[in-house]
């Protein structure tokens, strides 16, 4: 079957997937309300398209922290992507590559930093889990820093691992022969059968539950790389990211697998756009699949959106061709959703050129 859209891919990859692969990707927190809102909540975003201006010339290059990519669109980190394509991250970073825009490399990837940066040129972010050993991520940023990476994207909404019930049925636990490659030497690199989610138990054990906002400042003090914050869903954390010199901010629930019952990103986006007032850019993840998608996040304020599910499961379905033809995808129709609403640049892309349902409470049906 010909591939035309981005969500096509989950089903390929649903088929090719062990269970316990598949599930861990695609699960979110307990009732899994987010999980679905995520997505629910672009569809409850209308445009306001203009026309008869001329199209003929489109621009969807943008900045990011300085560095110039093809298109507001990046790859999100996700963490093992060895389990849905033996090249994993080496081909997402690949991939990414020739799209010409970023990819964050997962702190919990199966490849290691160096192995990321041996495959070639690219813009790359690292996640940042911090672990309660300060010298393991010390080490760790540091190696990032020299293999290249050019942010730490510090990931804030997990003190400890959400529920996701289908992990603990299957006992999620690492397949043998793969390991968490940034850890490796230092001996935390193995998440084990437990009788539970064994990622949970790994988290439990090893990630800092008592990270607070002063140790964005720790972190600033052991790197010179920009720091994103991850995981900021509200105002007042916001205006906090701003006083604590973040660099940017990530509006993300983690792909809704951390808190249930939070809202959907792109209703959250604009509240920390208006509290961060233009200081610093705003990016979101969470349910993008379509060129709409990311035209309705860059309308509501965000600087660039990032993709999660989408990057691991073209991978899983056709490895660095998929994930290259995901982001292909993604860029086309972003590029006719600007032509058909009237706008040649990112700049064209204004709050006007949408309605949501939040504006008009009676605009829309009550259930789409
Ligand atoms: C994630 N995400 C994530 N985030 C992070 O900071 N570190 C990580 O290691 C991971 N790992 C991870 C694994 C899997 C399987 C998923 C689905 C997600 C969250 C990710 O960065 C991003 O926030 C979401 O994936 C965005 O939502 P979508 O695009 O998947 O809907």
């Amino acid at each position: 079957m010909e591939i035309t859209n981005v969500m096509e891919y989950e089903k390929i990859a649903k088929e090719k997937l062990p269970k316990m692969v598949y599930d861990y990707y695609a699960s979110g927190a307990e009732d899994q309300w987010t999980l679905q809102e995520n997505r629910n909540a672009f569809s409850r975003i209308l445009f306001r398209p203009r026309i008869l201006i001329d199209v003929s010339k489109i621009d969807v290059s943008t900045t990011v922290l300085g560095f110039n990519i093809s298109m507001p669109i990046m790859v999100a980190p996700t963490a093992m992507q060895k389990m849905a394509h033996p090249d994993g991250e080496l081909a997402t970073a690949r991939a990414t590559s020739a799209a010409g825009t970023i990819m964050t490399l997962s702190s919990w990837a199966t490849c290691s930093v160096e192995e990321v940066a041996s495959t070639g040129p690219g813009i790359r972010f690292f996640q940042l889990y911090v672990y309660k050993d300060r010298n393991v991520v010390r080490q760790l940023v540091k190696r990032a820093e020299e293999a290249g990476f050019k942010a730490i994207a510090l990931t804030v909404d997990t003190p400890r691992l959400g529920r996701r019930e289908s992990d603990i049925k299957n006992r999620f636990a690492l397949p043998r022969g793969l390991t968490l490659k940034n850890f490796e030497g230092l001996d935390l690199g193995k998440i084990d059968k437990t009788n539970d989610s064994g990622l949970a138990s790994y988290v439990a054990g090893q990630v800092d539950q008592s990270l607070s906002w002063k140790d964005i400042k720790w972190l600033q003090s052991i790197t010179s790389l920009p720091i994103l914050v991850k995981g900021v869903i509200t105002a007042e954390d916001a205006r906090i990211a701003v006083e604590y010199g973040a660099a940017g901010i990530i509006v993300s629930n983690h792909g809704a697998r951390q808190l249930d019952y939070v809202p959907a990103t792109i209703m959250a986006l604009e509240e920390v756009v208006k509290a961060v007032e233009g200081r610093l850019p705003v990016f979101l993840d969470g349910g993008v699949r379509r060129g709409t998608d990311v035209f309705k996040a860059l309308a509501l304020g965000a600087s660039g959106v990032f993709v999660g599910r989408p990057s691991l499961f073209s991978l899983a379905a056709d490895g660095e061709a998929g994930v290259r033809k995901m982001l292909q995808m993604l860029r086309d129709e972003f590029e006719l959703t600007m032509a058909l609403s009237g706008c040649r640049s990112l700049r064209e892309i204004s709050r006007n050129h949408i309605k949501t349902d939040w504006d008009f409470p009676h605009y829309l049906p009550a259930k789409l």
